[in-house]
């Protein structure tokens, strides 16, 4: 019934070419990687309701058990060169968080690079993935979520527990999908992330300015944590920060890097790749 209705939307957005529908996935980044390799089309959509090994970034797994989310993977084949590729994630990010509020009437904001959060808990997570030819784009929205596991419901959310109502995961998905084709659109064209766009209300405005906007930790202090010390804990909230310094955060440039500045005044422009960020 959901696979008749999502079919016939889901067909009308320009960049959806293949839909795939599982009931239980290990992962659908997984899938829709194996599918790049064996050559399936720019726009293949592997959409599961649940994930047995649903996967984050930097080695972290995403809860995705629960038939209450939406997890999905769009595979594209970009013609824009392979290092801006980090760049999709930051364009389906804020993509994510403009299609949730106006969902659901709230305002989401992004935590570099790839979160969406609700009241300062994490409702979405993003994993990019890329190959020779291919970038897969993982999101996972907790939507009607009411539980999380224990490790994860002081800092976990979803758009049923911050808003009250239950979402269709039909509408949910086929809004997303629109919001990224109409950014993705745009953000290949120019092949930089320094684009304008129409919003909904028809005004003209900066991806960068937009981006910067829902920033969580828009001026603020904030600690770059490398890689080296998100695998030492076990949990991420127990991360020791003792020996980094704060910056103060001035939002992303239009290589997608966060521009942040030390106590001494110095600007550091903070590359994705291996790093983590940590509110002050
Ligand atoms: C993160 O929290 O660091 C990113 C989480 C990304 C989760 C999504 S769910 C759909 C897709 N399949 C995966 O295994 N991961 C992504």
């Amino acid at each position: 019934m959901m696979r008749m209705r999502l079919n016939n939307t889901l067909f009308q957005i320009p960049i959806i070419n293949n839909v795939l529908y599982y009931d239980t996935i290990d992962s659908t980044n997984n899938k829709a990687k194996e599918l790049a390799k064996r050559g399936s089309v720019h726009g293949s959509l592997v959409v599961a309701k649940s994930q047995t090994a649903g996967r984050g970034r930097m080695g972290r797994s995403f809860s995705s058990a629960d038939n209450q989310g939406l997890y999905f993977s769009l595979m594209l084949r970009p013609n824009v060169s392979m290092n801006h590729l980090s760049s999709i994630t930051l364009v389906t990010a804020l993509a994510v968080s403009t299609a949730l509020d106006t969902i659901c009437n709230i305002n989401t904001t992004i935590k570099w690079p790839n979160d969406v959060y609700i009241n300062n808990k994490k409702a979405v997570g993003i994993l990019t993935e890329a190959g020779p030819d291919y970038v897969v784009i993982g999101i996972g929205i907790n939507v009607n979520t009411k539980e999380f596991p224990s490790d994860i419901s002081d800092t976990a959310t979803s758009l049923y527990l911050e808003t009250g109502m239950e979402y269709d995961l039909a509408i949910v998905l086929s809004t997303v999908l629109e919001s990224i084709n109409k950014l993705y659109h745009r953000f290949v064209s120019d092949n930089s992330l320094d684009f304008s766009y129409t919003n909904h209300l028809g005004a003209t405005i900066s991806f960068i300015e937009q981006y910067n906007s829902r920033l969580g930790s828009l001026n603020k202090q904030v600690y770059i944590i490398p890689y080296e010390l998100t695998k030492q804990a076990a949990n991420p909230a127990l991360i020791d920060t003792s020996e980094l310094e704060a910056m103060l955060c001035k939002g992303i440039d239009s290589a997608g890097c966060l521009i942040c500045i030390d106590s001494k005044g110095y600007t550091h422009q903070v590359n994705s790749g291996e790093v983590s960020l940590r509110l002050g």
